[in-house]
């Protein structure tokens, strides 16, 4: 039975101002082992929520070549290739040691193998937006940011973002290449990107929260949050993304999970329309505790 809700609600937002994706995506981190290592417990039930996205109007997926690492990416290409309209956004410039455990490596010609391995694994000629993971300190990053350059100039991306940067990041970036997407942890009780946002907001440039669900200590009861909660009928954890889609335009949530029900309940709050004055009261909440 086809479902009632969709990610459609959430409305459209043009990647590089051509590709147009409904806002609420998916984040693949989640479909991976403890630690973010290794395979998921249960792998069919990872395939199952990876094919019930396009089902439910999701078809902005976010993942990494270090989510696993290559596991993601992997299952997403078993899932879904030929992906039929869905956009899978992927990064490159994180290795992985173990568990846990993420080093930055920007040189230039590591890069270009994180690109060329993730083509090979999501079986795609190109990859519509690729993000720069880390900026790594140890590697002037004109020479990280002019790889991506030349990896649009060859076709081998299409897009490309950044991840966890400033505003002088991505100034310095846009002056190499085009800057479609920036991706920064944001959510209800962490604003510590909220320059970034705003940054972005203003030039079209989309924003894509990570830990976008996190109410921490404001789903608890007595709060505002729990009164909304309790008006709406809807879960803490869908009331913080509602409140995050509202924030701006350019905000492209990636709720993450592994599990079928979970995506079902994220997917839900795209058509939760919070008031002004709910907003703007989630908004004091959340600033305080922050
Ligand atoms: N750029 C970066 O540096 C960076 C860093 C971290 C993440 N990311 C990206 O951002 C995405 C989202 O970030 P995130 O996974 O840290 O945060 P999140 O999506 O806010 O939260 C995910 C956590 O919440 C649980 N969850 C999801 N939906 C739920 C639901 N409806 N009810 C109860 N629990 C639920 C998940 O576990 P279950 O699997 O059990 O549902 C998981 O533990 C990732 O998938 C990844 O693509 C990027």
């Amino acid at each position: 039975m086809s479902p009632t809700f969709s990610a459609a609600a959430s409305g459209p937002f043009l990647i590089g101002g051509e590709i147009a994706v409904n806002r609420l995506g998916f984040g693949a981190m989640r479909i991976t082992g403890k630690g973010i290592w290794n395979g998921p417990d249960d792998r069919a039930e990872a395939i199952r929520t990876l094919r019930r996205l396009p089902e439910l109007g999701v078809n902005f997926i976010d993942t990494a070549d270090s989510y696993g690492p290559f596991v993601s990416e992997d299952l997403i290409a078993e899932a879904l290739a030929p992906y039929g309209g869905l956009l899978v956004a992927t990064k490159g410039g994180l290795t992985r040691h173990g568990p846990n455990i993420w080093a930055p490596v920007g040189r230039p010609e590591y890069l270009r193998q994180c690109v060329l391995m993730s083509l090979r694994r999501l079986k795609v000629e190109q990859i519509a937006l690729w993000q720069l993971h880390r900026i790594d300190p140890k590697v002037p990053r004109d020479e990280q940011f002019g790889v991506i350059a030349d990896m649009i100039k060859e076709g081998l991306i299409r897009h490309a973002g950044l991840s966890e940067v400033g505003v002088a990041d991505i100034e310095a970036a846009a002056k190499v290449f085009p800057v479609a997407t920036v991706q920064n942890r944001f959510n209800l009780v962490d604003r510590t990107s909220e320059d970034v946002l705003d940054y972005c907001t203003a030039k079209g440039i989309g924003f894509i929260p990570w830990y976008p669900l996190a109410a921490g200590t404001l789903a608890k009861p007595g709060t505002a949050l729990d009164g909304i909660v309790r008006k709406t009928g809807a879960t803490p954890s869908q009331i913080a993304l509602a409140w995050v889609l509202k924030c701006s335009p350019v905000m492209l949530p990636i709720p993450g999970t592994g599990k079928l029900a979970h995506l079902e309940d994220n997917v839900r709050a795209a058509g939760i329309v919070l008031s002004d004055a709910d907003f703007r009261t989630l908004d004091a909440e959340g600033r305080r505790k922050a």
